[in-house]
């Protein structure tokens, strides 16, 4: 018996001419396009970015799939196991099967959970991996705020989980990524004053799609109702690189780069 291809395709933070042309020539070549969705109501964001890219095809399936948003592992599991059951049986008739995600694949995506048990479940099965844009990538270009230069260091992290250990890392790090803000949003914004970070900070929505909305006074929303696609970058720009006036981070830099110059690696041009 031979199996079909399995994919992870990363369609992109939203706009549908942002996939890769990589991403659009698989959900165009394959038999099966896996579109994961919270319920049957909605329709799935990662298949609104994608549709558009793929031409009409009489022969190929789209798969719906239903993942309620939850953390509660009684509703999920069933929801996977449905899941598992749909696409291997797919599989094992030799279809390729494509699985959207929004943005990235690899970046907090539903795609991670059938990654890590499409191995023990079809080991036969080669799992290919088409990276995405993802939103930590979308988010400081729809904000303007460069996400790393020179040695600075970025931290992401979901915000949901808590801001307990979200002032220890607005510490150590130059540039925060805060995702899946939403529904602490009062909470992050509290914090970033109480550390004086609030002009450092800049609220980004649905970045890349026509509904794409930035705030740069993040005061702002603390009280409006924000939508799941959210995220908050702080950037505090404090050692940012060959034009920053931190004379230890200059010296640093220069160090590496001479270090890979005499390494043959040439000039790092910065
Ligand atoms: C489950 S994660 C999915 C991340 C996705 N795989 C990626 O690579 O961007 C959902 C979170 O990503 C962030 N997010 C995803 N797309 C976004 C967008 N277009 N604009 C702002 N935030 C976004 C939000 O913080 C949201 O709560």
């Amino acid at each position: 018996m031979s199996w079909g291809q399995l994919y992870g395709v990363g369609v992109g933070p939203g706009a549908p001419d942002l996939l890769t042309v990589r991403a659009v020539r698989v959900l165009n070549d394959v038999d099966v396009i896996a579109i994961p969705r919270p319920n049957k109501w909605s329709k799935s964001l990662a298949w609104r970015i994608a549709e558009p890219n793929v031409e009409k095809n009489d022969e190929q399936e789209h798969l719906f799939l239903e993942f309620p948003m939850t953390k509660d592992k009684s509703v999920l599991g069933p929801a996977w196991d449905k899941a598992f059951a749909a696409i291997g049986q797919r599989l094992a008739q030799g279809k390729s099967v494509a699985f959207i995600t929004q943005g990235d694949p690899m970046v907090y995506s539903t795609f991670i959970y059938l990654f890590s048990a499409a191995n023990k479940l079809w080991p036969e099965v080669p799992v290919k991996i088409i990276p995405g844009v993802t939103s930590i990538s979308a988010v400081p270009a729809a904000a303007r705020v460069p996400l790393a230069d020179g040695m600075e260091r970025v931290a992401v992290l979901p915000a949901t989980y808590g801001v307990d250990d979200l002032r220890q890392v607005l510490n150590d790090f130059d540039t925060i990524v805060l995702m899946k803000v939403s529904s602490v949003i009062q909470d992050v914004v509290g914090l970033l004053e109480e550390e004086g970070l609030l002009d450092k900070a800049v609220y980004v929505e649905k970045a890349s799609s026509s509904e794409e909305r930035v705030i740069r006074d993040v005061r702002q929303i603390r009280h409006d109702k924000c939508v799941y696609f959210s995220m908050i970058v702080v950037a505090k720009k404090e050692r940012a690189g060959i034009l920053s006036d931190d004379a230890e981070s200059l010296q640093k830099l220069e160090k590496y780069w001479q270090s890979g110059v005499d390494e043959g690696e040439g000039n790092h041009a910065h």
